[in-house]
């Protein structure tokens, strides 16, 4: 019998290991990964490549917008590389949007309510035939309020600044520990403050916090939280 099929809504601060926790869980029960923060991230790099961001940190919506209706997103698995890839405009730009001036910008993009609005008819179209893992801020509560499992990860600003400084550094991007920590700060501040769909645990969220917890240690926390949220539902098929 074939397994019920659920959507895993993955929310949390950035930096936590959202994403590497997203890609166990999918390898590990045979769903797609999709992760809503490169979308938020290639849309921004959109409008800097379009030059909205040379005068100013915060362009007049009107024209994130213009950018907003002329592009196209696409997301596609690359067998290679086992990894999901992001295309703006049919470039693939999966490793550019991970750069710093991005993550400078992103954060501002993500409080405009049109390009959330665009961005979760997307999600909801790509989660519609559930089978997803999706990480981001706002899925169990805006995007996907009814997913069958929701889990906020956090982890302290401390251990995810450093997390986050090594992997730019193992990526040989330039980087320095005080500003992606300023970074982080900065960009929780704005994203639990936002009035659009601001970062918040969705009530029926489990938490989890990550500080002191290999990637192991959380899938076997995952694997029986999996276990009791699907077991009640293949038993009533
Ligand atoms: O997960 P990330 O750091 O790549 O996300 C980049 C930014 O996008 C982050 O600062 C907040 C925003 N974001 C969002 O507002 N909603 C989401 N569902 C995902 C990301």
């Amino acid at each position: 019998m074939k397994q019920h099929q659920i959507i895993i809504a993955l929310d949390g601060h950035s930096s936590c290991g959202k994403s590497t926790f997203a890609k166990r869980i999918a390898a590990e029960v045979g769903y797609a990964y999709i992760d809503t923060g490169a979308m938020y991230r290639a849309v921004t790099l959109a409008c800097m490549e379009a030059g909205l961001f040379d005068q100013t940190d915060a362009p007049p919506e009107g024209e994130v917008e213009r950018i907003l209706k002329g592009i196209t997103l696409d997301l596609k698995h690359n067998p290679e590389l086992e990894r999901t890839e992001i295309y703006l405009n049919g470039r693939m730009v999966e490793d550019r949007i991970r750069n710093m001036d991005v993550s400078e910008h992103v954060s501002y993009i993500s409080t405009l309510a049109k390009v959330r609005r665009k961005m979760v008819e997307y999600q909801r179209e790509l989660g519609a035939s559930k089978g997803v893992v999706m990480d981001g801020r706002d899925i169990g509560t805006a995007v996907f309020p009814e997913a069958e499992l929701k889990i906020f990860l956090t982890a302290s600003p401390g251990v995810r600044a450093m997390r986050r400084y090594k992997e730019l550094l193992e990526k040989g991007m330039p980087a320095e520990l005080d500003q992606v920590r300023q970074n982080l700060e900065k960009r929780d501040r704005i994203d639990s403050t936002r009035k659009e769909s601001p970062l918040k645990q969705a009530p029926d969220a489990l938490i989890l916090d990550n500080s002191h917890m290999t990637v192991d240690q959380q899938m076997d926390w995952f694997r029986e939280v999996f276990n009791r949220t699907i077991s009640p539902m293949d038993g009533a098929h």
